[in-house]
């Protein structure tokens, strides 16, 4: 997945034919748990080709959508206009969201936190809008718990992350989440096998929230 300093969109175009196929393994299914609750101003980083908007409910009143993806981008404003909530849709990168402090309900993240350059960077912004009790809705593949698998995880991320625009298969992010001064409140683990042929690999959906003061 490309980070911000990626403009090409040779990853963008790769997604774009194998996300759907994700969607119908089960990864659809996924992004619909993962905005069940969803509300109020929302957020949505890294939002592709916008897999999850068809699933974004009425208790959301809008969704800014940022892509850095051209080729991603594009179809997501496509996507956006048969969207059930109004969405908008901008370039834009996770590292500096174009919110004012503590004006967002909900930040949505699907896939994403993996690709990010700088996850500390990200989530601190993340962090920085939301309102007080908002909440920030993940689903995320993770660093296994297995330690040998691990460790093979990061023997891949170099490689890994060049074939795949950025990705890091070895990073813990519920704990990434939870040190940028997140309360996880849900956190549902299991594996899956996003393509045929790969293995099954860690993931989470949940959410976290911003501390009432
Ligand atoms: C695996 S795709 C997931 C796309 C979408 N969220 C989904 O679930 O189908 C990763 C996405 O993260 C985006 N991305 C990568 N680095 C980013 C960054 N720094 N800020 C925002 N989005 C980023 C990519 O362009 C890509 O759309």
């Amino acid at each position: 997945m490309p980070g911000h300093n990626s403009r090409n969109s040779s990853f963008g175009q790769c997604f774009a034919r194998v996300g759907p196929r994700m969607d119908a393994r089960g990864a659809a299914a996924h992004r619909q748990r993962l905005v069940e609750a969803a509300y109020g101003d929302v957020v949505e980083i890294g939002a592709g080709y916008g897999a999850t908007f068809p699933y974004y409910p009425s208790a959301v009143t809008s969704v800014l959508a940022l892509e850095p993806d051209p080729t991603l981008r594009a179809l997501a404003l496509a996507e956006a206009i048969k969207a059930p909530v109004p969405i908008t849709v901008l370039d834009g990168v996770a590292e500096s969201l174009p919110a004012a402090d503590e004006s967002v309900d909900v930040v949505v993240s699907s896939l994403v936190l993996c690709s990010v350059t700088d996850q500390t960077a990200v989530l601190a912004e993340v962090h920085r809008v939301l309102r007080p009790g908002g909440l920030l809705l993940f689903y995320e593949h993770v660093r296994s718990a297995h330690r040998v698998l691990a460790a093979a995880e990061d023997l891949i991320t170099p490689l890994w992350g060049r074939m795949a625009g950025g990705c890091h298969p070895n990073r813990d992010t519920a704990a990434g989440i939870a040190a940028a001064g997140l309360t996880l409140q849900r956190v549902d683990r299991f594996g899956f096998s996003a393509l045929p042929g790969n293995p099954r690999v860690a993931h989470i959906i949940g959410a976290a929230e911003k501390a009432r003061p």
